[in-house]
C-alpha cells in the first residue's frame, strides 16, 4: 500500500494538472501527464515543448536535454537518492529533476562567482528580495549600467548584478567582453530577454524546493570525489567544452582527461553531453565508455549534433 501510495505521490508530482472525480464506489484521479517529447537521432528537440525553470539564460544551457534526462533517470529500477550536478550554470538538469521528483535529492555545483550567488541568494532565504528587486528595477540604459559597472556590495546585490548581466548582455554570456544586447527581439532593444514576472516567478518557484535541492560553490572536482562511492547517486556531466567554452565562461578551463578518468571510478551511473569531435570520442572509447551523438540545435539554431557518453545508454531508444 505505501509503495503503491508513493508511485501515484511521484506520478503526481510529474503532472501537468490534475483533478479528483467521485464515482459510486470510488475516487477517481485524473492526471494530465508533461507533454512527452518524441526525438529522433537527426531531429533536435523542440525546446518550447520543455518547462523552463531556470532563470538565466545560459549559453551551452540544456534544456533541449531533459526529455533524455527523464528517459534515463526513469529507466532506472529505483529513484536515485541523489543526482550530482558538478557543472551546473543555469542547472536545469537539476531544477528538472528536483522539480519532476526524478531523484530524491539534488546536489550541484558551479565555480563562477556570480553565477553561485544567485543560487546561494534563491536557496538561503533571500529568494524573496531577488524577487521584489527583479520586479521593481525600472530597466533603462542608465541604471543598467549604474548596476553592472559598480561592484556588487554584498551577496544579494551581485545575485541580481548577475541575474541583469545574463540578460542584457548578448548571448546571455557572462564573461568578461561581452557586449550588451542591442537591437533584441523585435526591436525592444536592451529590454529584450528582460521578463520581470517570469524571472521573479522561477526564482519563487525554486525556493520552493529548496528542501529538495543543495547548492554548493565548490569545485566541481571535489564533489564527484565526495560521491563517487555512492551506488545510488547519478551524476549529469556538462563541462565547459572544448571549443567555444574560452569564450562563454570565466571559469572555461578544466582538464577533460581528468574528468574521464574521475567518472571512471564512480560507483553510481552517470551521464556527460560534450562536443561531438573526434579528441572527445577517442577519449570515451580509452576509457571504456558509450558514445551517441544526438541532434540539437545551437543558440543561432544552426543543427549540430552532440555527443551523450555513459557506462551504458542502453535506455537511449531514439527514432
Ligand atoms: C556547459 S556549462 C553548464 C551549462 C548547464 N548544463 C546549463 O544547462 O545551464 C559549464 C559550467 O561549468 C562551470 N565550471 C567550470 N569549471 C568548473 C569547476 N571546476 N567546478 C564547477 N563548475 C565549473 C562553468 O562556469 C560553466 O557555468
Amino acid at each position: 500500500m505505501a509503495g503503491q501510495l508513493l508511485q501515484i505521490a511521484r506520478r503526481l508530482d510529474a503532472c501537468r494538472k490534475f483533478r479528483v472525480r467521485e464515482e459510486p464506489g470510488a475516487v477517481v484521479l485524473e492526471l494530465e501527464q508533461v507533454k512527452g517529447v518524441r526525438y529522433t537521432a537527426n531531429k533536435p528537440v523542440n525546446v518550447s515543448s520543455v518547462p523552463q525553470r531556470s532563470p538565466f539564460r545560459y549559453p551551452g544551457g540544456k534544456t533541449w536535454l531533459v526529455p533524455y534526462i527523464r528517459d534515463w533517470l526513469r529507466a532506472k529500477s529505483k529513484r536515485p537518492t541523489r543526482l550530482i550536478e558538478p557543472f551546473a550554470g543555469g542547472a536545469i538538469v537539476s531544477l528538472t529533476t528536483a522539480f519532476e521528483r526524478l531523484a530524491k535529492h539534488v546536489v550541484f555545483a558551479e565555480l563562477d562567482e556570480g553565477v553561485a550567488s544567485v543560487w546561494r541568494v534563491v536557496l538561503n532565504g533571500q529568494a524573496e528580495w531577488l524577487a521584489r528587486q527583479i520586479l521593481n528595477f525600472d530597466l533603462t540604459y542608465e541604471h543598467v549600467r549604474t548596476v553592472l559597472d559598480h561592484p556588487a556590495g554584498n551577496l544579494r546585490e551581485k545575485a541580481f548584478q548577475t541575474i541583469l548581466r545574463n540578460r542584457v548582455q548578448r548571448g546571455g554570456i557572462m564573461a568578461a567582453g561581452a557586449g550588451l544586447v542591442k537591437a533584441g527581439e523585435k526591436g525592444r532593444g536592451l529590454k529584450s530577454r528582460w521578463y520581470p514576472e517570469t524571472l521573479a516567478r522561477r526564482i519563487r518557484e525554486i525556493n520552493r524546493l529548496k528542501d529538495r535541492l543543495t547548492f554548493v560553490d565548490s569545485d566541481g572536482f571535489a564533489l564527484i570525489e565526495e560521491h563517487k562511492a555512492d551506488e545510488d547517486t547519478v551524476f549529469y556531466i556538462d563541462p565547459p567544452y572544448t571549443l567555444a567554452a574560452r569564450r562563454l565562461y570565466t571559469k572555461w578551463q578544466i582538464d577533460h582527461t581528468r574528468l574521464f578518468a574521475a567518472m571512471r571510478g564512480v560507483k553510481g551511473d552517470f551521464l556527460m553531453s560534450y562536443d561531438n569531435t573526434v579528441e572527445v570520442v577517442e577519449l570515451a572509447r580509452k576509457y571504456g565508455f558509450e558514445t551517441r551523438a544526438i541532434a540539437m540545435k545551437n543558440t543561432h539554431h544552426a543543427k549540430m549534433t552532440e555527443l551523450l557518453i555513459g557506462q551504458d545508454l542502453s535506455w537511449l531508444h531514439v527514432d
